[in-house]
């Protein structure tokens, strides 16, 4: 059976949810962070080392501002109820993408991850502002200002995943099959799960599902 030690997840199909259900793409999101939740437990169960959630791509600024600003009042939210029991249990977040929202929330942010930066037992990294090529064109520009060669181990070094394993899988929500900039370098074995259920309707059966098939795949890294 294949150790499973990192899960990473595009958590798409927010708005569909909450204009079908709920009349409102907000609602959608706000019912996608319960989603989070369970699957935070989940992970914990299942004594994964490291969840990576894709909440905001460098893309998403495109949004409507009344949108954007609903997210972030979310997770703001989130942080200042949660982040002490985060804390408690053990739990390690860590942001990958460059910080630039408000002084409120990155404040935030860098409170959430200094207190909880010696926890072990679960590592969260929430992809916010992120985008895979910029972290790839930001990597190459200090390798080359180094002395170091360019090759995989060197480049690894200043990606923002350092020291962090690639995920075993990724999971993408929402019907949709690609992959939306997100962890390009780091997913080039990782095996990929694309579920035609939205993000608020994605259950914790869905989850045991996809890590037992996991378990079970063949796993070759290019030999045979
Ligand atoms: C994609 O769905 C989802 C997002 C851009 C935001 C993800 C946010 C959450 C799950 C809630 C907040 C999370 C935290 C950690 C506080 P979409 O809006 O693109 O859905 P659509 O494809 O149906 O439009």
């Amino acid at each position: 059976m294949n150790p499973l030690k990192h899960v990473a997840i595009i958590m798409d199909g927010n708005g569909r949810w909450g204009l079908k259900y709920k009349n409102s793409r907000n609602a959608g999101h706000k019912a996608g962070l319960d989603t989070v939740e369970m699957i935070i437990k989940e992970t914990i169960k299942n004594k994964i080392d490291y969840l990576t959630l894709f909440a905001f791509s460098t893309e998403n600024w495109k949004r409507p501002k009344k949108e954007i600003y609903y997210l972030f009042n979310l997770l703001e939210n989130f942080l200042i109820n949660k982040i002490e029991e985060l804390d408690r249990n053990n739990i390690k977040l860590k942001i990958l993408g460059s910080k630039k929202f408000s002084s409120k929330l990155n404040e935030l942010l860098d409170y959430s991850e200094k207190k909880t930066s010696k926890n072990s037992k679960l590592q969260i990294n929430l992809a916010l502002n992120y985008g895979s090529k910029l972290e790839l064109i930001n990597a190459f520009k200090k390798i080359s200002k180094s002395k170091n060669k360019i090759n995989e181990k060197n480049l690894q070094k200043y990606l923002q995943t350092k020291n962090i394993p690639d995920p075993d899988i990724l999971i993408r929500t929402g019907n949709t099959k690609r992959l939306s900039n997100f962890l390009l370098w780091q997913l080039a074995y990782t095996e990929i799960f694309f579920e035609k259920k939205l993000w608020p309707a994605f259950t914790e059966k869905d989850f045991k599902r996809i890590i037992k098939e996991y378990k079970n795949t063949k796993r070759n890294f290019g030999k045979i």
